[in-house]
């Protein structure tokens, strides 16, 4: 580890992967030693920060913010950005921005139908807030949502899990389940 100034993490697996995150974390490491910038930015590769489907994602450190969106030829605009001389290229995902914002409401709005709230209920919640029905798999995938019956009423139902509820920071929502 070295004090940098910035430490970027561009995610390598397999969504960004397959969206060309190993040729923008080259290229970025390339102009990173070619412009000698390596004592102010290091540059690592990251596991799934499980926002799959907006990659590739690059997390910023000390900004505390996503990139997303961000291809090998945005290298040029990325490092003008790390270096506080232009705008991001991608999107920009923090806790507050507007995608994370509807991903969040999205859960907040399912907590409040209940700990077991009916798929085609948890459907219709994301379908209003812009999110197709594979966006709803990828969230079962990724564990953000876990498919189970209600005990009561012995029907499929769709749990909000403890590591949506946490991530969102959605505690003072949650039901006991
Ligand atoms: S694969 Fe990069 S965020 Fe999931």
């Amino acid at each position: 580890m070295y004090w940098t100034q910035k430490h970027v993490l561009v995610c390598t697996a397999s969504h960004c992967a397959q969206k060309g995150s190993n040729d923008l974390i080259g290229r970025l490491r390339l102009e990173v030693v070619r412009k000698k910038l390596d004592a102010e930015i290091l540059v690592n590769n990251c596991g799934t920060i499980d926002l799959c489907d907006i990659g590739p994602n690059v997390v910023i450190y000390p900004d505390n913010v996503i990139l997303s969106g961000v291809q090998a030829k945005d290298v040029s605009e990325l490092l003008a950005y790390l270096r506080g001389e232009g705008d991001p290229p991608g999107e920009v995902t923090g806790f507050d921005t507007p995608a994370e914002s509807n991903r969040r409401e999205i859960y907040r709005a399912a907590l409040a139908a209940g700990a077991f709230c009916p798929p085609e209920e948890f459907a219709t919640i994301a379908e209003r807030h812009g999110m197709p029905s594979t966006w709803v798999d990828e969230q079962a995938r990724r564990g953000f949502i876990a498919r189970k019956t209600n005990p009561d009423t012995e029907e499929p139902s769709i749990v909000i899990t403890k590591k949506a509820i946490d991530r969102y920071r959605l505690k003072q929502d949650a039901q006991p389940a």
